[in-house]
């Protein structure tokens, strides 16, 4: 019977709040939020098929991609939770085209924390009854507190994240966040409404035998990457990898990580910062990344150093096992 974690990941938050730089707990309320968050979108995801929830809103965000339905309820319910605790004091989302001010009241001095969210992600895959997730970079306000939050504050490099993290709502759902001590993962137990450590210490194993790329735009890829798909394909040494794409950058991190593998998401010809977002995308799945021992850039540096200028900035990324990672930038730089 004792086969089960009993550490939930609320005791997990408190355990840990200590060893966090600036701890005061705020940060501990603001994971709060967001583990509460996740379940009910998790409630959404699971019963969208009877929800009248499938399908598009008929509005398109900033970036011009259509929204649906869940895109829209997700941000709607991650705002509200992370709205209410009085830590956070601004919220960016993929969703919004500006970030929004959280409201500054009698404690606004207290709330220190802005939170960039991309509140579902692959979200075509939704309709088709195939794993989605949130992801979510969480920085400590550069301006004044108490005063209201300013671009700056969200523009700050991935380096600088005080936490980051994910929800996959999968065959399972999990969350699986790091504040810069390791990457731990924490599975729902549905029937309790309750997240177990299931997956302490998160690494990426040191080989690694999976790419993930939407191969469907090989003609428009940089030389570079197309050697480096020919090179993944060579019946040699351990090659050919094996190719694995879901469409939801969640589920193919998540994947990538627990069995060893490369993901890419590289310039075009028509995109040439490809498509995945800086900073709501990007960074958060960098510093999990590094704090897994694994590697991410663009191609040539490093994702968490590049300055942002834009809240939905895209930046040309490669994620993965180090080792796969590093190899996929030779031939970058060789085709240069
Ligand atoms: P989102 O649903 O938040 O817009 O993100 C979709 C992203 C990412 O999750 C996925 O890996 C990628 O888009 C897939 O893009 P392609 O369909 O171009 O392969
Ligand atoms: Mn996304
Ligand atoms: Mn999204």
């Amino acid at each position: 019977m004792a086969d089960q974690s009993f550490q939930t990941l609320g005791e997990f938050i408190i355990d840990k709040q200590e060893d966090f730089l600036y701890s005061t707990g705020e940060l501990s309320r603001l994971l709060s939020a967001i583990r509460l968050a996740s379940k009910v979108v998790n409630r959404q995801v699971n019963k969208a098929g009877i929800a009248n929830i499938i399908g598009k809103v008929g509005s398109s965000n900033i970036q011009g991609e259509e929204q649906q339905k869940l895109d829209v309820l997700a941000n709607d319910i991650f705002i509200e939770a992370l709205s209410q605790r009085e830590v956070v004091c601004g919220i960016a989302s993929e969703e919004n085209d500006d970030f929004i001010t959280v409201r500054t009241g009698p404690n606004a001095h207290l709330s220190k924390y802005v939170v960039l969210i991309d509140p579902l992600d692959g979200s075509s895959n939704i309709d088709v009854n195939v794993s989605v997730g949130t992801i979510f970079s969480i920085y400590r306000r550069v301006s004044e507190p108490g005063t209201p939050v300013i671009l700056e504050d969200f523009l700050q490099k991935g380096v600088n994240q005080a936490a980051a993290g994910y929800v996959v709502y999968g065959s399972s759902t999990m969350i699986v966040y790091t504040t810069g001590n390791g990457v731990n993962g924490f599975t729902l137990d549905p029937s309790l409404g309750t997240y177990y450590l299931s997956h302490p210490s998160m690494k990426f194993p040191e080989n690694g035998k999976i790419y993930s790329i939407n191969e469907g735009n090989y003609i428009k890829f940089p030389q570079g990457v197309k050697d480096y798909l020919k090179y993944c394909q060579k019946e040699e040494d351990d090659r050919p990898y094996t190719a694995r794409y879901i469409g939801s950058l969640v589920s193919d991190f998540h994947r990538n990580m627990i069995k060893g593998g490369i993901y890419i998401y590289p310039s075009t010809a028509q995109s040439p910062n490809g498509k995945l977002r800086l900073l709501y995308e990007c960074n958060p799945m960098a510093l999990l990344t590094e704090q897994a021992g694994g590697k991410c850039t663009d191609g040539f540096q490093r994702i968490l150093e590049i300055e942002p200028t834009e809240l939905h900035q895209r930046v040309p990324f490669f994620c993965g096992n180090t080792k796969m990672v590093e190899e996929a930038e030779e031939f970058m730089k060789n085709a240069q």
